[in-house]
């Protein structure tokens, strides 16, 4: 499913985010940038070690990636030009600024996204698989950060799209694009 906001579209797919041919795709690492598991390890593996070489260089030079921050590098030997890696937030409860983070990681990715002119995007489900952080509330986080950066920013990008792993998690995201009352046609 899809909606428009201000020209750019946002939508919901189920699928293997390593396979999409978006400008970015983004990465749910962890401070490190060294890989994981989950959707970090599969952009790893499908990415080749180019993407690993330029994450040690950034660790390097700025250190660790804080919570809520992103960074952009090479795509190695995935479709996407670039990845964006961004760290959520780790599951405590709520009581941690989580919701806030969870909102910040997806606006710098955004950020990011722009200000290196890039038309279209691709998220996964930031913090809802180790970090534990409850889908249904990630989804309205993940859906409203990305239509207010649409509605209050001037961008290069004209596609915004969510792709969902499981069937669980898409269905999550679809009700949150279908309810959320800030978006509009344009
Ligand atoms: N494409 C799209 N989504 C994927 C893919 C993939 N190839 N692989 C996994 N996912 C989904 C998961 O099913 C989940 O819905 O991405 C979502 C996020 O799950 P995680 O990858 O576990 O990310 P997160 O919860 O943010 O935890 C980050 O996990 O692997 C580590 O290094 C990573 O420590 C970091 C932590």
């Amino acid at each position: 499913m899809e909606v428009t906001a201000n020209k750019t579209k946002v939508s919901m797919i189920q699928g293997d985010i390593t396979r999409q041919a978006t400008d970015a795709i983004v990465n749910a690492a962890n401070s490190s940038l060294m890989g994981g598991g989950g959707v970090d390890g599969a952009i790893h593996r499908a990415g080749g070690p180019a993407i690993l070489e330029e994450c040690k260089k950034i660790v390097a030079r700025q250190g660790r990636l804080p919570t809520g921050k992103a960074v952009i590098t090479t795509k190695g030997n995935l479709q996407a030009r670039y990845v964006i890696h961004t760290v959520g937030p780790i599951w405590h409860g709520g009581s941690r600024n989580e919701a806030e983070l969870l909102r910040s990681a997806y606006h710098e990715c955004l950020k990011l996204a722009t200000e290196n002119k890039l038309a279209s995007i691709s998220f996964p489900s930031i913090s809802t698989g180790a970090y534990g952080y409850p889908v249904d509330e990630a989804a309205k986080i993940a859906v409203s950060t990305a239509i207010s950066f649409l509605k209050e920013q001037a961008t290069s990008l004209k596609d915004i799209v969510f792709v969902l792993f499981d069937s669980r998690t898409c269905q999550s995201y679809c009700t949150a694009l279908q309810a959320c009352p800030n978006h509009f046609e344009a």
